[in-house]
């Protein structure tokens, strides 16, 4: 037992910040005198009751509220500091060994988690030799300390975002200088079509038949169609993919071996498909820069990729790897949350526009209605100008794409499910022309439409599919069809639809859009809100704009012009200054999976021996909790050490948890986001015959980075995690 513990008696009931303070006291008086500290339990529940929940307000530091083995205490020793206050710090590598989402390959390329499931002691005594011999090993000591930790490099003169949507995709630029003159001044390509111009492109992407790249955008749309229409051509043999995007919605199981089916159901590896997307991108950006200043070149530009709030940790890791691939290093990637890359967007327009700025502590929300997702942010500017995420993000499926599903119901519902599908199989060039159509006509202005009827275009083929399967033309289904009869009829090569028929398509998706607002109003944290922010392409449908300004009546509602290039134009002013974002709710709880040694109390299925020492197994080591405001770029640091003092590695295996305090790594809401495995062969052995690296999670709002600093050298390792977010238990 903790001697502190047996000596001290503590009368709780007069635990007041008197003694808070100094315990705090004797902690700043360890770190000053570089000797160990060993905090007793009274202090230590003491320090978290109190500090706690303050942590994130003020910058002071908190001691490890975790409970700590008394041995282990001792034996620990102090965390050197090797971070630096002030920007820009590059950290040299160590070789490391990085498996993602807990994915590691084995021989076969298959995944496996690495678990360890002994219940006997023998189990038990196998997998304890195999962690010493191999890698692994760790364990873990006080020290939670937040730091301010800058692991970003100011040598970039570019930042580059790319937003990669579930619809349309495009990318934008601006440098240094011109951010510095003007952060509006950012360069967005402007796409081209065989029929128009965007600003951006359509997700679409396209792969001859030897399965190489072809065409990204538009120009894959184009080529794809003329390919159907092309008699001669082998179009059966080429994959083309559209609004793939959405596979990583709410995909828990999303990984390096996922396939995505293209149009024709033919399958090709996802991190193929994304990565050859951004490259495409990146490459095009890359020329467009390089035309505008010839001195610019790829080592210059911090990259900026776009992800929905509500994507998960999967999902994320995913993007990041696709991006590495495509030739985005990690370092100089930075990711940005849609909602969050749009609300700087809509702050720096409001400077320029006739809308009264934000004061000081006013909240707003950022409703950025995409083609796949809607994600809703809410947020407050701080008296230091910086923003603090009040809310944890959240939203649904319920973007653009809904509204096209509802066509689609309302097509199978006229001619049947068998000839719709015969359609999409052999007439893709009629099915895209239809829904090309469609889209044009979703974007029609209704506030001025009034009555009417909306004409869509309808290919003869689907009349002869009907005539040769029903025996009947489509009018004829049509009248037959009590829901549609007076309100749909195909005139020539037009199906016109009445309007308000038409309008309802939208209602689906709308109502789960305010409803899901009207929830989000009642929370405490968001009552006193002042505007909301409509932003991305769908936030441009007046009857979407129209049912948040009614409902939502007391409030501010502004939509700045062009809201589809928000985010993407967000997306480069968050790449050249991340920091604006000052705090982040951490949705889950984050630490690392630890072994102690066994103690009274812990579960004997836990128990393992190493050494012919009893350990208990998979404890899970706190760093951040669940719900906790976290200080962006704030890091917490925990010793770990090792068991033997022939380890040669130590793997920190991440851990990510619903629950608020988990005592184990295999309790329900656990899992694994990934591990960083550092090479201690080199390193020296304190007194204690031990090795000792100092893991600090640094909570980035969008990423969660793990830095593994050698105690005795201060030399780093260091690995990205997506983080989890609350989206997906929506
Ligand atoms: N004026 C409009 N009226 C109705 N819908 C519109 C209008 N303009 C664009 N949209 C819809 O907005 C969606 C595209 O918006 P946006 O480009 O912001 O999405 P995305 O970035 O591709 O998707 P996500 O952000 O979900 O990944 C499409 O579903 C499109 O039909
Ligand atoms: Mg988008």
């Amino acid at each position: 037992m903790d001697n502190n513990d047996n000596n001290e008696k503590v009368n709780f009931k007069k635990i007041g910040a008197e003694y808070i303070q100094s315990a705090i006291k004797k902690k700043e008086d360890f770190k000053l005198s570089k000797r160990s500290y060993i905090p007793s339990k009274a202090e230590v529940r003491c320090i978290d009751e109190k500090l706690s929940p303050l942590k994130s307000e003020t910058d002071s530091e908190t001691i490890n509220p975790v409970t700590l083995p008394t041995k282990l205490l001792h034996r620990s020793s102090l965390p050197k500091r090797e971070v630096k206050k002030d920007d820009v710090t590059v950290r040299k590598k160590l070789e490391l060994t990085v498996s993602k989402n807990g994915m590691k390959q084995d021989s076969e390329g298959k995944q496996s988690n690495i678990n360890m499931s002994e219940n006997t002691k023998q189990k038990g005594r196998m997998e304890a030799q195999r962690k010493s011999d191999n890698h692994r090993k760790k364990e873990m000591k006080e020290d939670k300390i937040e730091e301010d930790v800058i692991t970003e490099t100011d040598s970039f003169l570019v930042v580059a975002a790319i937003d990669f949507g579930t619809s349309y995709s495009g990318y934008a630029f601006s440098s240094t200088n011109e951010h510095k003159k003007n952060p509006m001044l950012v360069t967005a390509k402007l796409w081209s079509s065989s029929q128009f111009k965007a600003v951006k492109t359509s997700t679409s992407i396209l792969f001859d038949d030897k399965r190489r790249f072809h065409s990204f955008g538009f120009e894959a749309e184009d080529k794809y169609l003329r390919l159907l229409e092309d008699d001669d051509s082998n179009v059966e043999e080429w994959f083309y993919f559209s609004r793939f995007k959405m596979i990583l919605y709410q995909n828990m199981n999303i990984n390096t071996n996922t396939k995505l089916k293209d149009n024709q159901g033919k399958r090709m590896s996802a991190l193929k498909v994304f990565s050859a997307a951004i490259g495409y991108m990146k490459a095009d950006l890359l020329a467009m820069c390089y035309a505008k200043d010839s001195s610019i070149g790829q080592e210059h530009i911090r990259w900026v990729l776009t992800v929905p709030a509500l994507w998960n940790d999967n999902a994320k890791t995913f993007m990041r790897e696709a991006a590495s691939r495509a030739g985005i290093s990690n370092n100089s990637l930075v990711m940005a949350l849609e909602p969050e890359a749009a609300s700087l967007y809509c702050i720096e327009w409001m400077k320029g526009s006739d809308a009264t700025e934000l004061e000081r502590g006013e909240k707003f929300l950022v409703l950025d209605a995409g083609g796949g997702t809607v994600d809703i942010a809410v947020h407050q500017i701080q008296e230091n100008g910086r923003i603090r995420e009040l809310n944890k993000a959240s939203g649904g499926d319920w973007g653009g794409i809904k509204v096209d599903q509802e066509f689609k119901k309302l097509l199978k519902d006229i001619v049947g499910t068998d000839i719709f599908s015969e359609l999409q199989k052999q007439y893709m060039s009629d099915y895209m022309d239809i829904f090309h159509s469609f889209e044009r006509a979703k974007r029609r202005d209704f506030s001025i439409v009034g009555h009417g009827k909306v004409q869509l275009t309808f290919p003869n083929t689907i009349n002869r599919l009907c005539l040769k399967t029903r025996e009947k033309d489509v009018n004829e289904l049509i009248s037959e069809n009590l829901k549609f009869k007076n309100n749909i009829r195909l005139v020539k090569d037009k199906l016109e639809i009445d309007l308000s028929l038409f309008k309802s398509l939208f209602a689906g998706a709308i109502y789960d859009i305010v409803n899901h607002l009207s929830i989000l109003f009642r929370q405490s944290q968001v009552t006193d809100l002042t505007t909301i922010f409509m932003v991305g392409g769908y936030s441009e449908c007046y009857l979407l704009q129209e049912a948040i300004r009614f409902k939502f009546n007391s409030l501010r509602v502004l939509i700045p012009p062009k809201s589809v290039l928000s985010v993407l134009k967000g997306a480069v002013l968050y790449g050249h200054s991340p920091r604006t974002f000052q705090s982040r709710i951490s949705t889950f709880t984050y630490g690392i999976e630890t072994t102690e040694p066994f103690r009274k109390g812990y579960p004997v299925d836990k128990k393992i021996f190493i050494n012919g020492k009893s350990h208990c197994d998979k404890i899970f080591c706190i760093h951040v909790k669940d719900g906790e405001h976290v200080n962006l770029g704030k890091s917490v640091s925990k010793i770990y050490k090792t068991i033997n003092p022939d380890q040669t590695h130590m793997e920190f295996i991440v851990f990510a948890s619903i629950k608020r305090s988990p005592k184990f790594t295999d309790e329900d809401g656990c899992f694994q986001l990934g591990s960083l495995t550092v090479d201690v062969s080199k390193m020296s052995c304190n007194t204690y015959g031990e090795k000792q690296i100092k893991l600090e999670l640094i909570y980035g709002g969008t990423e969660l980075e793990a830095v593994a600093t050698d105690t005795t050298t201060g030399k780093t390792s260091r690995e990205h995690f997506a983080l989890a977010r609350a989206g997906h238990r929506c």
